[in-house]
């Protein structure tokens, strides 16, 4: 698990959800390699980890996320050939994960079970990615999942009930999590563990009442989990920075946007830097040239605050200690200092957001 990123379901849980995703020996080998290679700044000839944006577009309007004031102009879905580029070098390479998802919704892109079924056909061991659900149709979508052969599934939802609705609208939670009953009894029917089905949340929608939640969601996913807030917009930004936090991301996975573009890391939400375009290079190429050297260089030199996006990056936030309580134990997690979430200040941070001018929440899935 990441700093900011926590289970809700107990230990003997996770260790059955390790099993049931298979190749256990490669996901222990893949996780070394994800902490041990940036721990002695060493870089991997090829990236283990490759995060796609299959569509940086999305239909909802969470008042936490950066989507909603994204420009209009930077939103949109990868193209199919752009899409086959990636997972082409990806798999000669032996990349062992991607992720289909970044800053928008993944099931907006029309062909994202045949992307899903394209990187298992070109042995990719685990594809994934994180989804609203909104738009998933049963049975329809259910049957492609289970048949484009995707390895796990991570759903966001806010809360419960009241709680989803406000945040997630217009998804309503009801008729949310019908759907999440309806993939777990179709999978129960074929028999078939995968894909895994994981729940997510931000910690501030759920923490008055973890207890609820988890016990809401147990019965119907594989894993419950939760995330710290992160002040990701560049309006929450004033928040104290850790000056000796350096950043594992630039030795760990590469980025690239829906239209080819590799970025530095997750966090370059606004795309403020390019290492390189897939459409014109390779991914090895982009991995070992300059853009990702110079970068590598500011983290290891702790210089990283003269980088504008590093600077004011959530991740690299002052952390404390926090408490919250878990099936009747104080259970210890990590929040950041000065970092609100919608649950803290709901009015504010929603207000001042809806009302930018970039605000457009009813984006429609264009293709490039
Ligand atoms: C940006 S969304 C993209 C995928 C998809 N649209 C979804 O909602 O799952 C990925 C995840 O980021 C989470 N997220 C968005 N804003 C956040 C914030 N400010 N702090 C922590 N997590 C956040 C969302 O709740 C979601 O689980
Ligand atoms: S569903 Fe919500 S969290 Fe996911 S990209 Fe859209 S606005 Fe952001
Ligand atoms: S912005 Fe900088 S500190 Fe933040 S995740 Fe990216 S590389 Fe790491």
């Amino acid at each position: 698990m990441g700093k900011d990123y926590f289970s809700l379901t107990p230990i003997l849980g996770q260790m059955k959800y390790l099993l049931k995703r298979g190749n256990v020996l490669n996901q222990v080998k893949d996780r070394v390699k994800w902490n041990v290679f940036p721990a002695f700044y060493k870089v991997a000839d090829f990236p283990t980890h490759i995060d796609i944006e299959s569509a940086s577009a999305c239909q909802l309007a969470c008042p936490q996320c950066t989507n909603v004031i994204m420009p209009t102009k930077i939103k949109g879905i990868m193209s199919w050939s752009t899409y086959k580029k990636v997972i082409d070098e990806a798999s000669e390479r032996g990349v062992y994960s991607i992720k289909l998802s970044w800053r928008g919704e993944p099931m907006l892109n029309p062909k994202i079970w045949d992307m899903v079924k394209y990187a298992k056909n070109r042995e990719i061991k685990d594809v994934a990615f994180l989804s609203n659900g909104e738009r998933m149709k049963v049975p329809e979508d259910l049957e492609k999942m289970l048949d484009s052969g995707l390895d796990w599934i991570s759903f966001s939802a806010d809360g419960l009930y009241e709680t989803y609705n406000r945040i997630r609208a217009p998804s309503k939670f009801e008729e949310f999590s019908s759907k999440l009953v309806a993939l777990r009894d179709l999978k129960r029917k074929k028999g078939v563990d995968k894909p895994l089905v994981r729940i997510q949340t931000i910690l501030s929608a759920i923490r008055d009442n973890p207890d609820a939640y988890f016990d809401y969601w147990e019965p119907i996913v594989d894993r419950v989990n939760f995330i710290s807030d992160e002040a990701r917009s560049d309006e929450m930004r004033q928040f104290p920075q850790d000056p000796d936090y350096i950043c594992p991301a630039p030795w760990q996975r590469i980025v690239i946007d829906h239209k080819g573009n590799a970025r530095p890391c997750v966090c370059d939400y606004f795309e403020r830097n390019v290492m390189g375009n897939v459409n014109e290079q390779s991914l090895y190429e982009i991995w070992h040239g300059k853009m990702f050297e110079e970068l590598r260089h500011l983290q290891r030199t702790k210089q990283r605050m003269e980088k504008d996006y590093c600077a004011e990056c959530c991740h690299g936030g002052l952390m404390q200690e926090s408490e919250i309580n878990v099936r009747g134990n104080a259970t210890k997690i990590r929040t950041y200092v000065g970092q609100k979430g919608v649950g803290d200040d709901a009015s504010i941070i929603s207000r001042k957001i809806r009302s930018s001018s970039l605000y457009n929440p009813h984006i429609s899935s264009k293709s490039e």
